[in-house]
C-alpha cells in the first residue's frame, strides 16, 4: 500500500519501509548528506539532513526517518538551513582543515557543502586540536586532522569488508577512530588492504600513499554496487545498465 505523504507543500506517494531521503532523492528535493552513504547501514549522526515535521517540535534526521501515512514535512526553512551552515562551519573549526595542502582540495564533500552553504568565513573559534597523522599502512594514510567522525569508513570495512578494522573509541569531544586495538594501521592485522575504507571518506582523512595536493579522488559508489550487487546476486548490474 502506497504511503501518502506531502514534502514542502507537494503531495507525494513513497512506499512503506522508505526513509525520507531516499523519497526526497527520488522526487529531485535537495538534501545535504555527509554521514549517509547508500549501501551502508545509517549513523544518522552528521545531523545535516535534518527536517522539520509538522507536528512535532524535534528536528528529525531525513535519513533515518521512515515514511509513515499523513508525514508532513519541510526541508528548506531559514532555521534549517541557519542549522546546516552552523554544523558545517563547526566541522571546520573542530579540526584542523587546510585545504590548500590537503590532497582532497576540490574533491571534498565538505568543501562543497560549505560552498553550498555559503560559508565564506568561520563564526566559531578553531580548536587547533593535535591530532596524529598514520603512516604505517605500506597503502595508504590516515590524516586524523581531517577527519570529519561520520563512520562511512568503520561502516564500509565492517559491513562490506567484513573485517572491521576501524572503530569509534572516546566519546563526545574526544571521540577518535581507532584501527584495531589502536594500533598503527600498518599493524592492524585485521586489515585486508581493500582500500573500501579510503574510497568512502569524504574528506582527506583517508587516502592512497603517493597522491600529492588536491589528487585524491574517493570513489564512495563502490559500496552501493557491491552491496546491490551482494543483494541481488548480479555482477554485471554495471555493465547491463
Ligand atoms: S583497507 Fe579494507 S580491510 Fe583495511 S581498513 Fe580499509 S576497509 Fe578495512
Ligand atoms: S576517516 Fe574519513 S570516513 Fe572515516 S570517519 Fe573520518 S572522515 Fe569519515
Ligand atoms: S546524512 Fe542524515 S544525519 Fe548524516
Amino acid at each position: 500500500m502506497p504511503i501518502n505523504l506531502n514534502i514542502n507543500e507537494q503531495n507525494l506517494k513513497a512506499q512503506e519501509g522508505e526513509t525520507l531521503l531516499t523519497v526526497a532523492r527520488r522526487e529531485g528535493i535537495p538534501l545535504p548528506t555527509l554521514c549517509f552513504l547508500e549501501g551502508l547501514s545509517v549513523a544518522g549522526s552528521c545531523r545535516l539532513c535534518l527536517v522539520e515535521v509538522e507536528g512535532s517540535s524535534k528536528l528529525q534526521p531525513a535519513c533515518a526517518l521512515k515514511v509513515t501515512e499523513g508525514l508532513s514535512v519541510k526541508t528548506a526553512t531559514e532555521r534549517l538551513k541557519r542549522y546546516r551552515k552552523m554544523i558545517v562551519e563547526l566541522l571546520f573549526a573542530e579540526g584542523n582543515h587546510v585545504c590548500a595542502v590537503c590532497v582532497s582540495n576540490g574533491n571534498c564533500e565538505l568543501q562543497d557543502l560549505a560552498v553550498q552553504m555559503g560559508v565564506d568565513h568561520i563564526r566559531f573559534s578553531y580548536q587547533f586540536p593535535e591530532r596524529k597523522v598514520d603512516l604505517s599502512h605500506p597503502l595508504f594514510g590516515f590524516d586524523a586532522n581531517r577527519c570529519v567522525l561520520c563512520t562511512r569508513c568503520v561502516r564500509a570495512c565492517d559491513e562490506i569488508e567484513g573485517a572491521h578494522t576501524w572503530d569509534v573509541a572516546g566519546r563526545g569531544q574526544s571521540a577518535h577512530i581507532i584501527s584495531d586495538m589502536a594500533q598503527p594501521w600498518g599493524s592492524a592485522t585485521s586489515c585486508t588492504s581493500c582500500s573500501k575504507c579510503v574510497a568512502v571518506c569524504p574528506v582527506g582523512a583517508l587516502f592512497g600513499k603517493g597522491v600529492s595536493v588536491a589528487e585524491m579522488k574517493h570513489q564512495p559508489a563502490v559500496v552501493d554496487f557491491l552491496a546491490s550487487a551482494r543483494r541481488e546476486q548480479n555482477w554485471h548490474k554495471k555493465e547491463e545498465q
